[in-house]
């Protein structure tokens, strides 16, 4: 069947980029991939070019400057893609009359005495550049487009590109034992299924024509810390590792790292499954796939 509709991704050489381009995508759906070499987002020509080029059905921004650390030295190349790259696709969108689908983060929230995860009717409050400027990015996309989705997600993890899984997997392969932070709580998110997901919102909205617009939350269920996340991923490695490790929870005060991260940053996700029946699945499963294939890898380039 041809097909129906065209999707234009952005950042398409990203961690879920890249997952949105491997997802199967519905018939119906052509997707076209585009990188900073096709398209730096916070040219508005070079943007409207490509829209002009595609024409496409309905546009994804998965496109960002992601690296929270390097955010805090260089604020303003954070807020040029982040924020004004964000603003530019949105009045792109609005001009050619195509909905915006744009991702953003639960670092647009704060933590503090935060205990419950967070609606979207919760105020943000960014403790660090990155966050800062996904949220002048949000608020772009709602000043310029009016037929948006903003779909805030969470602690990203995959194999296709380098996480927070890979890093552990190379520490727990090379030490006798680890420290990993106890103080920040969130919500693993497997970029593959977040990518399908995004590729069911956005043809229920090509089907439709319509959607109900706005900000929404979608990560996965499970609420966890990070050393948590560490003993879950350790679980898994250790089935084929000859060996022991111990990993120790420390606070964050142990790693001087430049950005502050949010205690708490966990997300509520009822709206979404309420108005487009969206909810991510328990991804422990995906995450002893994720490991196995990360440590067969590992174990090829090896020998
Ligand atoms: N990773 C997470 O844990 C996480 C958590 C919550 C939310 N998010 C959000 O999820 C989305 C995807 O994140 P990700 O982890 O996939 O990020 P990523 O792996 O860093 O990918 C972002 C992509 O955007 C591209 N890009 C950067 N500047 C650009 C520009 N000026 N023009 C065009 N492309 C540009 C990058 O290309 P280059 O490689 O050439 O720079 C990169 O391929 C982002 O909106 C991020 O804020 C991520």
């Amino acid at each position: 069947m041809a097909a129906q509709y065209k999707i234009l991704v952005f950042g398409a050489g990203g961690m879920l980029g890249r997952e949105l381009m491997a997802a199967p995508a519905p018939n119906a759906v052509s997707l076209i991939g585009l990188t900073r070499s096709h398209a730096d987002i916070t040219s508005p020509e070079q943007v409207e070019r490509v829209m002009a080029e595609h024409r496409p059905g309905l546009v994804i921004n998965a496109a960002a400057f992601s690296n929270v650390d390097g955010a805090e030295s260089e604020p303003q190349a954070a807020l040029a893609v982040n924020a004004q790259g964000a603003g530019n696709l949105a009045r792109a969108c609005h001009q050619a009359g195509v909905p915006f689908i744009h991702i953003s983060t639960d670092y647009v929230f704060g933590g503090g005495n935060q205990t419950r995860p967070y609606l979207e009717s919760d105020p943000p409050a960014p403790i660090n550049q990155y966050g800062l400027s996904k949220l002048r990015g949000e608020e772009q996309v709602r000043a310029a487009c009016p037929r948006h989705l903003i779909v805030r997600t969470s602690w990203l993890f995959g194999a296709l590109s380098r996480n927070f899984i890979h890093l552990m997997l190379e520490l727990m392969r090379t030490r006798p034992g680890i420290k990993v932070v106890d103080d920040q709580v969130g919500c693993p998110t497997p970029a593959g299924d977040l990518a399908q997901a995004l590729l069911r919102l956005a043809t229920m909205v090509l089907d439709q024509g319509a959607a109900d617009w706005g900000t929404y939350h979608l990560s996965g269920p499970l609420v966890i810390n990070r050393y948590e996340f560490a003993q879950m991923i350790w679980a898994e490695a250790r089935k084929s590792l000859d060996k022991d490790m111990t990993i120790e929870p420390v606070g964050s005060e142990a790693f001087a790292a430049p950005a502050k991260r949010p205690t708490y940053s966990a997300l509520d996700c009822a709206k979404i499954k309420n108005r487009f029946g969206l909810a991510l699945a328990d991804w422990r499963p995906e995450l002893a796939r994720i490991v196995k294939t990360l440590q067969e890898a590992e174990m090829r380039s090896s020998v």
